[in-house]
């Protein structure tokens, strides 16, 4: 079921109607061009509450933490500047994600193929993927220091618990600890002496052999010379092996027919992983098709689905995907309704013009 939700009380939102109305009488273009970023797009970057207003906070404004002022850097800089981006400006959306001060340029996050190109590209966007990717395993609590994004710490099976954690044992070679005070898994080498993290494990096993992944195969990591499947596979079919309380993946992606598994995905063995979402159509291991063995874990939807936090922080996960693609909007341009995410692909599919 689709909820209509839109900016803002009426009141706001019938004079946001009315001011661009005035506006398209005053200049005669921006409406005849479709989407206006003044009026249409810079508000669902700059506004409170405008991604969601229900189960919980109502969502900052991306403004909050991605205003870079174009100079500082990253630490300690006001307002913050997460990612050295700033998403409440035309120029910091075309200059992207990490951009360099003395270039003006970073990481392209509208689809282009470089920043300064205008292939914008919608759909392959990493601003796309954010506003629409849930973070997997659902309920990952969001930490703004980034800590927990590569997963729980590694240790092995035999090294000594550190002071102030509890072992949790999990079947295979390693394993992973609780912190007793914050009754949170041990991230990003809090304990000291880890061997890895769980996002690194899977990555040197997707990626360290040549012959594809199997059940048999053999690899490296953090001082184990011989890693297999069953060493990584709790880290998919047990649960509270991402944070206390996850789930297990292979709850809602066990099958390759959805309904019942989520994106028709089956995430319980190595065939089930190189098999890929959406019956085959949708490698996650970073090969170019599913059945090929060019895996790129750097680049893969399963790394990328592990550690991006969905944005703004704290979007509500349902089930159902009814929220993907953010609030509907209903303006004079879209009578019927459209949703956040499909307008702002209407504007950079018109080239992301700053009207
Ligand atoms: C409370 C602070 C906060 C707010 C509000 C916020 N973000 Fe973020 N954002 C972060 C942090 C921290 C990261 C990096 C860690 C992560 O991925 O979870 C990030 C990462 C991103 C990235 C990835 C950049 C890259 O280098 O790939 C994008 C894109 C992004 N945010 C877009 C948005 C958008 C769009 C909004 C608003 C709809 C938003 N953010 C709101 C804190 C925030
Ligand atoms: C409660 C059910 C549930 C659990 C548990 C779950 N997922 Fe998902 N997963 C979903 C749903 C629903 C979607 C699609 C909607 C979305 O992106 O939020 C999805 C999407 C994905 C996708 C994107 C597939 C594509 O089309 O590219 C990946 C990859 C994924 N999940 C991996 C995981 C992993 C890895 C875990 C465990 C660490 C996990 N999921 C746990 C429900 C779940």
């Amino acid at each position: 079921m689709k909820s209509i939700r839109q900016i803002g009380k009426v009141s706001t939102c019938l004079f946001f109607v009315l001011s661009m109305a005035i506006y398209n009488f005053q200049t005669g273009t921006a409406w005849s061009n479709g989407v206006s970023y003044t009026n249409d797009i810079q508000p669902l970057f700059t506004t409170n509450g405008a991604w969601f207003n229900y189960g919980g906070l109502a969502s900052l404004a991306c403004g909050a933490c991605h205003a870079w002022d174009g100079v500082d850097e990253e630490e300690g800089c006001n307002p913050a500047c997460y990612h050295l981006m700033n998403l409440t400006t035309h120029a910091g959306m075309l200059a992207g994600a990490d951009v360099d001060p003395n270039t003006g340029c970073g990481i392209p996050i509208l689809g282009q193929s470089a920043c300064g190109n205008t292939d914008y590209d919608w759909d392959e966007s990493v601003l796309r993927q954010r506003l629409r990717n849930n973070r997997m395993p659902p309920g990952w609590p969001f930490t703004i220091d980034e800590s927990n994004r590569n997963g729980p710490d590694l240790y092995f099976d035999r090294d000594p618990v550190p002071d102030g954690y509890t072992a949790m044992r999990i079947p295979g070679k390693f394993k992973i600890l609780l912190n007793d005070a914050t009754q949170e898994l041990a991230y990003a080498d809090e304990a000291g002496g880890a061997r890895g993290n769980a996002v690194g494990l899977i990555g040197a096993w997707v990626e360290g052999t040549d012959a594809g992944l199997h059940e048999r195969s053999v690899v490296p990591y953090g001082g184990v010379s011989d890693v297999r499947w069953r060493d990584v596979k709790p880290f998919f079919t047990q649960p509270n092996t991402w944070y206390n309380g996850s789930l297990a993946c292979t709850y809602c992606h066990y099958c390759t027919e959805e309904p019942p598994c989520y994106h028709a995905m089956d995430l319980s063995s190595p065939a089930g992983l190189r098999g890929g979402a959406d019956e085959g159509s949708e490698p996650i291991l970073g090969e170019s098709f599913v059945g090929f063995t060019d895996f790129d874990w750097d680049n893969s939807g399963l790394r990328k689905r592990l550690r991006n936090n969905r944005m703004p922080p704290e979007s509500p996960f349902v089930l159902d995907e009814s929220n993907r693609n953010g609030p509907t909007i209903v303006d004079t341009l879209h009578p019927g309704g459209i949703s956040a995410v499909d307008l702002i692909g209407e504007w950079v599919g018109a080239g992301a013009p700053n009207n």
